[in-house]
């Protein structure tokens, strides 16, 4: 699978955007505890430290969910500004609240995306090529439908806008931990978008 992309910031710095690789924990565990409160109150997959970045950098399985992260040189060091899963699979919670609404996801070729940028790059148009990225692999993977992991905070105004700008439908609301409101959101890929 040719899963990697080249772009240019507006500053003409360089950026590739790949799957994560074994050797990329330091560059994972930097970006993790770089994020403040303002991102991971919307972003939540997992913890955010470098045990976590060593776990997952130990157990990389292309097949099962792949981590893509955009590397460029910020103030002259190599440093992950972006972080973007796509899990293969669909997961159970995420599944019950879709039928819960009548929409059977299948886990065999649906899937389930996460995103995030670095702070000081978000709102700058990174995030919408990178998204493209990974459309068009899950599309060769042969998946049919990607789902938010966890849907998408109601608070989160401009992640609801970014997805309904790559052509998410909004599916369902839901109340995750008490007086938490989120948004279902799906995005059919067998249609252009
Ligand atoms: C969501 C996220 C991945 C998008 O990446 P990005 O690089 O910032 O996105 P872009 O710059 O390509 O696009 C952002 C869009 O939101 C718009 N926007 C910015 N602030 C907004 C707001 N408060 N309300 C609505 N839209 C807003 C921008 O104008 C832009 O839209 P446009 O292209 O139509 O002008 C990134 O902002 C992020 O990491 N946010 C924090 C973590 C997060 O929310 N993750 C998703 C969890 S479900």
């Amino acid at each position: 699978m040719c899963a990697a992309m080249e772009l240019r910031l507006p500053s003409g710095e360089h950026v590739l955007f790949r799957p994560l690789r074994a050797e990329d924990a330091a560059l994972l565990g930097e970006y993790f505890t770089s994020l403040t409160r303002e991102t991971t109150r919307f972003y939540g997959p997992h913890a955010f430290d470098q045990a976590t970045a060593d776990q997952l950098c130990r157990s990389i399985n292309y097949d099962d969910t792949i981590r893509f992260v955009a590397l460029t040189r910020v103030d002259g060091r190599e440093r992950i500004i972006a972080y973007f899963i796509l899990v293969l699979g669909t997961s159970e919670s995420d599944g019950k609240r879709y039928s819960d609404v009548g929409i059977l996801l299948d886990p065999a070729q649906d899937c389930t995306f996460a995103p995030s940028v670095r702070e000081q790059f978000q709102n700058q148009g990174l995030g919408t090529p990178l998204f493209r990225h990974v459309i068009h692999v899950a599309r060769r993977l042969g998946r049919r439908k990607m789902v938010l992991m966890g849907g998408v905070q109601v608070l989160n105004t401009r992640g609801i806008h970014f997805y309904e700008k790559q052509g998410f439908q909004r599916v369902g609301g839901f109340e995750g931990p008490p007086g938490i409101f989120s948004q279902d959101m799906e995005l059919n890929l067998l249609l252009d978008s």
